[in-house]
């Protein structure tokens, strides 16, 4: 693909190294550096005149990233860059979509505007969308937003007998829903209060409880991993096996995946979208067949 030139501004260099190797998008060379004051440098080592350039980044710990990110963008286009298209497979700043008390900055917005400007398009996965409905309420850029559901189906039937599949709120419906439809399982989406970062209640209404059944947990962020750990510990009480956890995006801060795995998680399996030893689901073929439906060559 002569015109298009793939960038990895900080993904993992294996998830990297796959999307190239499908799509055979020449790599572009970049290099970045972190000055002893915090600040950042970044230096372009390929001439872009008059290509596609698509910059992949893990949007983990986004406020470490997004200066590199705004500095990349713009000097791309600025140095003849055709198009911009940012792969993102996490997009971070989705869950601040109203203002929760008086005065909260509705931040999904404005990360929003700010992708908007420095790019033409955007691909990432499942991102969090609760009281946004699309992305195209806030981004100004086409933005596609891929699912991972069918991947996560599939997973599961090679890997659970049995399965009841159970989201732990609201907004686990989308995924949860989804899933069991393609696997034709059964399912269950609890209810959730959240008290502060670290502090939630999930309430357990009884289901039509399976005996014989699996539990598996999905949700689209595992980040303090309370949820998971909440709606294990309540399982655990109603006398359900150990469940296998399943989250699209392995934030995991701090010790949350050990937390979990203390609480009860049989299991814990995430998609590829960050880079977690949980990994074990590969998105790269949903981002591969969109890439070459959308990039201009
Ligand atoms: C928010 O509603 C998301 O869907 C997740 O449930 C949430 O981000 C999980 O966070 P934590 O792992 O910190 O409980």
């Amino acid at each position: 693909m002569k015109n298009v030139l793939i960038f990895n501004l900080n993904a993992d260099r294996i998830f990297f190294e796959n999307i190239v190797h499908q799509t055979h998008f020449e790599k572009g060379e970049l290099k970045t550096h972190r000055f002893p004051d915090g600040e950042m440098a970044v230096r372009i080592l390929t001439d872009v005149k008059n290509k596609s350039c698509i910059v992949t980044a893990s949007l983990k710990n986004p406020d470490l990233h997004l200066t590199a990110l705004y500095f990349l963008c713009n000097a791309l286009k600025e140095n003849g860059a055709t198009e911009i298209i940012i792969l993102a497979p996490y997009l971070p700043y989705m869950r601040q979509d109203k203002a929760f008390n008086e005065g909260d900055v509705i931040t999904s917005k404005y990360f929003a505007q700010f992708i908007s400007a420095i790019a033409d398009k955007l691909i990432t996965i499942d991102p969090h969308l609760h009281r946004w409905h699309s992305l195209n309420d806030i981004y100004s850029i086409p933005a596609f937003a891929l699912s991972a559901s069918s991947t996560i189906s599939q997973w599961i039937k090679d890997n659970v007998k049995n399965p009841i599949l159970i989201g732990p709120d609201s907004e686990s419906r989308q995924w949860v829903s989804n899933v069991a439809a393609a696997i034709n399982c059964p399912y269950a989406v609890l209810e959730k209060t959240r008290h502060g970062d670290k502090d939630v209640e999930i309430h357990f209404s009884d289901f039509d409880a399976c005996s014989n059944c699996t539990p598996v947990l999905i949700d689209d962020i595992i980040s303090t991993a309370q949820t998971m750990i909440k709606t294990t510990e309540q399982l655990l009480k109603s006398g359900f096996t150990n469940p296998v956890c399943i989250g699209v995006h392995a934030l995991f801060n701090n010790h949350a995946y050990e937390l979990l795995l203390q609480a009860g998680a049989s299991e814990i399996v995430t998609c590829n979208t960050v880079f977690h030893l949980s990994n074990r689901i590969d998105i790269s073929p949903l981002i591969f067949q969109k890439l070459n439906e959308i990039v201009v060559q």
